[in-house]
């Protein structure tokens, strides 16, 4: 069973069933998913984490979804890396990668679209949509497959080939949509509106969002159940940054950890930074950006959860860094050529942020860091297509020595 007892309205606190809702009707204000912390206090230790699947799902007693529901693809429980040669190079002795990219569709999106498409079955619906900017599409269309669901994919139709093949093979509708995907977002809300579709991020979102707390969970328990100083997060909607520090405080709330005093840093691209902005200008109010990013997995110009991003970070006194659009491909190829870790352009975000944090004295070489890696390099190949650059030659022993002696 769930612990789950009711929605509530972020805005104005008001009551709302267990339904497939997302917003008020007094304010408008996005719902959330409330516990009661009491029972899940009395159910969950350690040990019993410990004995749960190696997934995500080891954390059912704090998702909103019966535990014979859940869709287990495999998502979660992904590598945490300590990173000492990239540590090395930019001066941190305890700096740690969480490796999301080796999930079954290539990025965290299988967290959240797990527990989404799980609520869909039980709200039987019988298709499967989202708006996406490129990952979640692909982890829609790969839990739709798994779930014997319809699967219809909106998204901006200038997205990467990867994403886009990502996506396709699964056997999903796609709509290429000519706009933003603040534009596609718009749309994908007037069509659950008029459709029994369950949008993963637009009907189902309080329960989606949810999913993203595993990834707070599961570094607190990876590092020895204990809190880290600092989380470096890649920020589209907000959402993540948001739900991976819930994360950490209710493992403090359940008794699970003693404390957890984590600094939280949200990283946007510079062709996309509305969250940081308001950060700078000392605004609570996140004033919409038309996206013009290489980073287009965080292309979101309205971030529905900007307004609580701040809050998180005002909470945790954390902050917000803008990576230039140039020092998106070098972050890419600082952790592939430090860790071997291929990471896709929000990965390529996150690591110039957090050299950025580190050259403004933010974060202290012993602090110890944790860098969110949300997403797989294979799927945005053609940012760094320039680095393939071979040596060609006929295929004989002389041929070979010859190129190879100017080297
Ligand atoms: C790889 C990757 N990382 C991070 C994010 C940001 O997620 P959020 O919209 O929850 O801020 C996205 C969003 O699509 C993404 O694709
Ligand atoms: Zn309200």
């Amino acid at each position: 069973m769930s612990y789950v007892t009711c929605l509530r309205c972020r805005g104005c606190g008001r009551e709302y069933p267990v339904e497939p809702l997302n917003a008020c009707d007094f304010c408008f204000g996005p719902l959330e998913v409330e516990y009661d912390y009491d029972s899940i206090t009395r159910a969950v230790s350690r040990e019993r984490i410990a004995e749960g699947p190696p997934t995500m799902w080891r954390y059912q007693d704090f998702l909103p979804v019966d535990a014979d529901m859940a869709l287990d693809m495999g998502t979660g429980f992904t590598p945490l890396i300590r990173a000492e040669n990239l540590g090395r190079k930019l001066g941190l002795e305890n700096l740690y990668i969480k490796n999301d990219s080796v999930n079954p569709t290539f990025s965290f999106k299988d967290r959240v679209v797990s527990v989404a498409s799980a609520k869909a079955l039980e709200f039987e619906f019988d298709t499967l949509a989202c708006a996406s900017t490129g990952n979640l599409m692909g982890s829609v269309a790969a839990h739709g497959a798994k779930a014997s669901m319809n699967t219809l994919v909106l998204y901006p139709a200038n997205l990467e080939k990867g994403k886009i093949l990502g996506a396709a093979i699964y056997g999903a509708t796609l709509v290429a949509v000519d706009g933003t995907y603040d534009q596609v977002n718009r749309l994908c809300s007037e069509l659950a509106d008029n459709h029994r579709w369950a949008f993963v991020n637009v009907n189902m979102r309080p329960f989606y969002a949810e999913g993203s707390k595993t990834l707070g969970y599961e570094v607190a328990e990876q590092l020895g159940w204990l809190a880290p100083d600092h989380c470096v997060v890649p920020g589209a909607s907000g959402a993540l940054f948001t739900k991976i520090h819930k994360g950490l405080k209710d493992l403090v709330q359940t008794g699970l950890i003693d404390s957890a005093d984590t600094k939280m840093h949200i990283a946007q691209a510079e062709g996309c930074s509305p969250i940081a902005q308001a950060f700078n200008d000392g605004s609570k109010e996140v004033r919409p950006v038309i996206p013009d990013t290489l980073a287009k997995s965080l292309a979101i110009g309205n971030p529905a959860d900007g307004p609580y991003a701040l809050r998180t970070i005002a909470e945790s006194d954390g902050s917000a860094v803008i990576a230039m659009e140039d020092e998106i491909v070098e972050g890419i190829q600082l952790l592939a050529q430090t860790e071997g870790i291929f990471t896709e352009t929000a990965g390529g975000v996150v690591i110039s942020g957090l050299r950025r944090l580190v050259n403004q004295g933010v974060i202290k070489p012993d602090e110890v860091t944790v860098a969110y890696i949300t997403g797989n390099g294979l799927k945005t190949q053609e940012v760094v297509e320039s680095v393939v650059n071979p040596v060609h030659i006929s295929p004989s022993y002389d041929a070979f020595e010859e190129a190879m002696a100017g080297r």
